[in-house]
């Protein structure tokens, strides 16, 4: 990510980046006394107001995470309904994607996907890559500690090549080895479905994140309720450890 130096500037406007967890779609529909599947198929009505709205407010980065390594120990009928939708959408968002000028990619341990997905995946990748208005990444099969492993792994390849010191080891060098090193961290990370975890997400990426949480399940988080977080997220003072004065003094030096 950026290296340049975060405290020396005013929080932007709006945030960079964006990620949410997308969670409440079971409890939504067991409210309503339907299936859990239609909850999944509402949430991708959501799951477009969130893309749109993104897009309005001017967001650059939005990481959605729609299945985590663990979301594959849930029943099989649950998980195959879940790949459908993902593929669904894939199949009816991808013209308007590009005309949107949206770059798509994903991150995860998508060799676990089944072969049909992980090539609709691939070739929405594919066909969108260089899009610059937005960009869009999907955490498909997705765990943040597997990512540190991951990135641990290829480093370690690299290590025993001689193509690196391991006494010159730094944050910056081990985050260019996760899935995607281009991806700033999160300046927001919203979690919805009235739960306060992480689970799993972004864990590296996150260490400075403003976290907003929600008691709105995703099936009903519409653009006003992104635009809320994003409020939200602009009345907080980023500290990064230092105290308030100090970073009224920078920001009153840049000024
Ligand atoms: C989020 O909703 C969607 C996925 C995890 C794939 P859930 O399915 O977790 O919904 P709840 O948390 O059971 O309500
Ligand atoms: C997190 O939600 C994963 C996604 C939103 C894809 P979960 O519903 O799986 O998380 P837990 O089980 O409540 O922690
Ligand atoms: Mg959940």
């Amino acid at each position: 990510m950026a290296e340049s130096d975060p405290i020396s500037q005013p929080p932007p406007r709006v945030p960079q980046h964006v990620a949410i967890i997308m969670d409440g779609n079971g409890r939504w529909a067991e409210q309503r006394g339907i299936s859990r599947n239609e909850g999944h198929k509402q949430g991708l009505e959501s799951l477009r107001a969130a893309v749109r709205g993104a897009n309005d407010l001017g967001i650059q980065w939005l990481t959605l995470y729609a299945f985590s390594l663990e979301n594959w120990s849930r029943p099989k009928s649950e998980v195959e309904s879940l790949m459908g939708l993902l593929e669904h959408y894939l199949e009816t968002e991808i013209d308007e994607v590009m005309e949107k000028g949206i770059e798509l990619r994903c991150i995860g341990r998508t060799d676990r996907l089944p072969p049909r997905i992980r090539d609709g995946v691939a070739a929405a990748v594919e066909r969108t890559r260089g899009n610059r208005e937005m960009h869009l990444i999907f955490a498909l099969s997705y765990g943040g500690r597997a990512e540190i492993v991951d990135a641990a792994r290829k480093l370690l390849r690299d290590a025993e090549l001689g193509n690196v010191d391991p006494e010159r080891l730094d944050e910056k060098m081990f985050a260019a080895y996760l899935y995607d090193p281009e991806v700033p961290d999160p300046d927001l990370l919203i979690r919805t479905g009235a739960e306060s975890r992480v689970s799993n997400f972004l864990l590296w990426q996150i260490a400075y994140s403003e976290i907003y949480t929600t008691e709105i399940m995703w099936p009903d988080f519409r653009e006003a309720d992104l635009e809320r977080a994003v409020q939200e997220y602009q009345s907080r003072e980023r500290r990064f450890g230092l105290t308030s004065a100090q970073v009224s003094g920078r920001r009153g030096a840049k000024a």
